[in-house]
């Protein structure tokens, strides 16, 4: 049976790598999905990647704008109503020396991390249905320190304690809120941070005890698990998906 008949999920940042690996696995899962991103362009390609399923639509939303937020929410609500799903997913990465880091940088990190984490969830608060679950998506770079990744790092923590702070705060309204911390996975974005700059092999060798990357879909099985019932009673709770790489 599927987990999400009739369910409605939200996921920001759902243009590629994990967010769009998670829209296609709830839709698969019965879900109607809304994508977010900033660039139309890559929306549409979403799309196609996904083969134009019916139950899905993108909508363009940048996270570091609350009135942004606010319209795409309140226009989600008015088209399909309220939902059930929401997962904060848009990120931005990070690959500067600690000296080099301009407070251009480090607000564009923060900004998009953290601010944008929050003011999701606030502003999908009003249409969020009681038994809703929000699933924040942190990194193992919160738990371990990297010295190209200062900012990075430090907004991801504060995405870990998001996680909990919402959790204790939205749980009256029975609505539970997780966190998911991937580590290495094979996505746009750690080619442009990681990949781009060592020799594969010897980074897996290194640094991944399993010996392999995970793929997007690794990090969706996880968030739609958070997100279904079957974790009915986790609450609060970040799942490490990252190969044994932060714990061994
Ligand atoms: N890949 C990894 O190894 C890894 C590891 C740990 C944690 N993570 C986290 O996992 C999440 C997804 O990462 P990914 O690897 O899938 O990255 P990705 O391939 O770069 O995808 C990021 C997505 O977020 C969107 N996005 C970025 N900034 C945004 C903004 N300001 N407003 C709205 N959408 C925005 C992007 O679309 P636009 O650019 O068009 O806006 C894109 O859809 C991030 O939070 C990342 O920090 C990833």
């Amino acid at each position: 049976m599927s987990r999400f008949e009739g369910k409605r999920v939200v996921i920001t940042g759902g243009s590629r790598g994990i967010g769009l690996a998670t829209a296609s696995r709830f839709a698969a899962e019965g879900a109607h999905v809304v994508i977010t991103g900033r660039s139309l362009d890559r929306l549409n390609d979403a799309l196609a990647a996904l083969g134009q399923v019916p139950n899905i639509v993108a909508l363009k939303c940048d996270v570091t704008n609350v009135s942004e937020l606010e319209a795409l929410f309140a226009g989600i609500n008015a088209h399909y109503g309220t939902f059930d799903v929401l997962v904060a997913n848009a990120g931005v990465g990070q690959r500067t020396e600690f000296e080099k880091v301009t407070e251009a940088e480090f607000d564009r990190i923060m900004n998009a991390n953290v601010k944008g984490a929050f003011f999701s969830v606030q502003k999908a608060l009003p249409y969020l249905n009681p038994g809703s679950s929000v699933v924040l998506v942190g990194s193992n770079l919160s738990y371990t320190g990297w010295e190209l990744a200062t900012v990075y790092g430090a907004s991801k923590a504060a995405v870990l304690n998001l996680t909990r702070s919402l959790a204790s705060t939205l749980s009256s309204r029975g609505i539970r809120v997780n966190g998911v911390t991937p580590g290495s996975i094979r996505t746009a974005m750690l080619q442009e941070v990681v990949l781009d700059h060592y020799d594969e092999a010897e980074f897996v060798a290194s640094e991944l005890p399993m010996g392999f990357i995970g793929d997007p879909d690794d990090v969706a099985k996880v968030i739609a698990f958070l997100a279904s019932d079957d974790a009915r009673y986790i609450l609060g709770e970040d799942i490490l998906c990252d190969g044994g790489s932060t714990r061994l």
